[in-house]
């Protein structure tokens, strides 16, 4: 089918986005119009050098109301979710929804958090995370890889970094959850009442918690926000907040989706499980092609602020544009016989998996340890990756994340033996 006549957002295109992509790349299309999304980019050398353009492609896309999870609709907002919304914490935007030089200034702050030795420090913690998850699912005949693993060790890694207390990780979990679908979905008139009240609870919860932390910091993300100073100011609230909101979006799913595409080809190919069990080194290669082959983040969005050429297409100032990285990973003219699963190319870690520019991923480093022990700890108490249903694989209903919703196991042993 001609890549111009692809659906984004039609179900079985979300579900299996690559005749698409194989349809750009075959075309060479440089970029497409697609009916209620934009327009999407998809080659390598495009999405890398658009994403560095960041006069063009702009994240400011929220205007000054600022990131608000109001949903990808371009309908203007009803005026009860508008009203929630207004009734919340004021905020602006930051970090992801700014360009430089203020995404130069929040950045160099985040990354002073989010160093190497910051992930290392944390690895027995993650690796204690994932031993509790899998101590409180032996025995079980089967359990959800998802919901309760590849959910977990995310939200809880980050839960305990932000400094969130534990009693609190389920309405972590939901608002999250609702903060993300705002930020990706297109959610009808119930669905933004109910994002919006979950954003409201969640500022207003966190605002708790950054007061609380400047007046008695202590050793967290929150406190490190709340006290840090960027050119010898330091960040208000209305700054702060879409930071934290960002790092829940950008670190739960994402890695929830790392974790389970990975389960899934561990599945369709088994003689990788085998490889990765006898040379556990390997966890890493493997998990980078993942990154590649199916991308737990698929695309992310921009805003044009001039009008731009790409090949014969004119996208015009204002326009809504999709960097494909999940599309870039299958080129053709990047990588050898895209579609191929195979962890030994020459330029595994050439992906675009985590973004690319100066927007590139900041929990990179967190997201790899993660999804490394997730592994590392589930291949030492489950006997083999096996499925315990046959019901088809059921995705995410979006095209910017990708990601199944349930994977049901076979049961994870107390000894690290096979189950009876
Ligand atoms: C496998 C897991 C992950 C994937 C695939 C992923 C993917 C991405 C991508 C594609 C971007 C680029 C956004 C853009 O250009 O608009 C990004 C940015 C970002 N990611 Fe991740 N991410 C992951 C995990 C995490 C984690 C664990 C954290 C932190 C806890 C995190 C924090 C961020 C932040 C804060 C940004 C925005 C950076 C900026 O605007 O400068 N991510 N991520």
């Amino acid at each position: 089918m001609p890549v111009a006549d692809y659906r984004l957002t039609d179900p079985a295109v979300m579900a299996d986005p690559y005749p698409f992509y194989a349809a750009l790349h075959e075309e060479n299309a440089r970029a497409v119009e697609v009916p209620g999304v934009g327009y999407w980019v998809g080659r390598m050398n495009d999405v890398r050098s658009c994403a560095r353009n960041t006069t063009v492609f702009s994240n400011s896309y929220f205007g000054d109301a600022g990131p608000l999870p109001t949903g990808v609709n371009a309908d203007p907002l009803q005026p009860d979710v508008q009203a929630l919304f207004d009734s919340g914490p004021p905020v602006v935007n930051a970090l992801w929804t700014t360009d430089p030089p203020v995404h130069s200034q929040h950045r160099k702050l985040v990354n002073v958090a989010f160093t190497r030795r910051w992930v290392e420090e944390r690895s027995a913690g993650i690796r204690a995370i994932a031993d509790e998850l899998l101590d409180a699912l032996a025995g079980a005949a089967q359990f959800d890889a998802i919901a309760d693993y590849a959910v977990q060790i995310p939200l809880l890694v980050i839960a305990d970094a932000l400094g969130v207390p534990r009693a609190d990780r389920e309405q972590f979990k939901h608002w999250s959850d609702d903060i993300l679908a705002g930020n990706l979905d297109v959610l009808d008139h119930e669905r933004r009442l109910q994002v919006a009240r979950s954003w409201v609870d969640a500022t207003r919860y966190f605002v708790d918690i950054i007061e609380s932390r400047r007046r008695n910091p202590q050793d967290d993300l929150i406190s490190r926000l709340a006290t840090a100073e960027v050119d010898g100011e330091r960040l208000e609230n209305a700054e702060i907040l879409p930071i934290v909101s960002t790092l829940l979006l950008a670190g739960n799913e994402t890695t929830t989706n790392l974790i389970g595409n990975s389960i899934v080809r561990l599945l369709e190919e088994p003689a990788l499980e085998r490889r990765l069990r006898d040379r556990p080194a390997d966890i890493e290669p493997f998990l980078e092609e993942v990154l590649r082959h199916d991308a737990p983040v698929q695309c992310l969005y921009r805003v044009t602020r001039a009008r731009f050429r790409l090949g014969d297409v004119e996208i015009p100032e204002g326009a809504q544009v999709m960097l494909g990285w999940g599309c870039a990973g299958r080129d053709p003219e990047f990588f050898d016989d895209p579609a191929r699963f195979d962890m030994d190319r020459y330029n595994l870690k050439e992906h675009v998996g985590f973004g690319y520019g100066p927007h590139l991923c900041v929990g990179l480093g967190l997201a790899r340890a993660e999804a490394r022990i997730a592994f590392e700890a589930l291949f030492a108490r489950l006997p083999g990756v096996k499925r315990a249903d046959e019901q088809p694989l059921a995705y995410l209903p979006t095209f910017a994340t990708r990601g199944v919703r349930a994977l049901r196991l076979q049961g994870v042993s107390a000894t690290g033996q096979p189950p009876l």
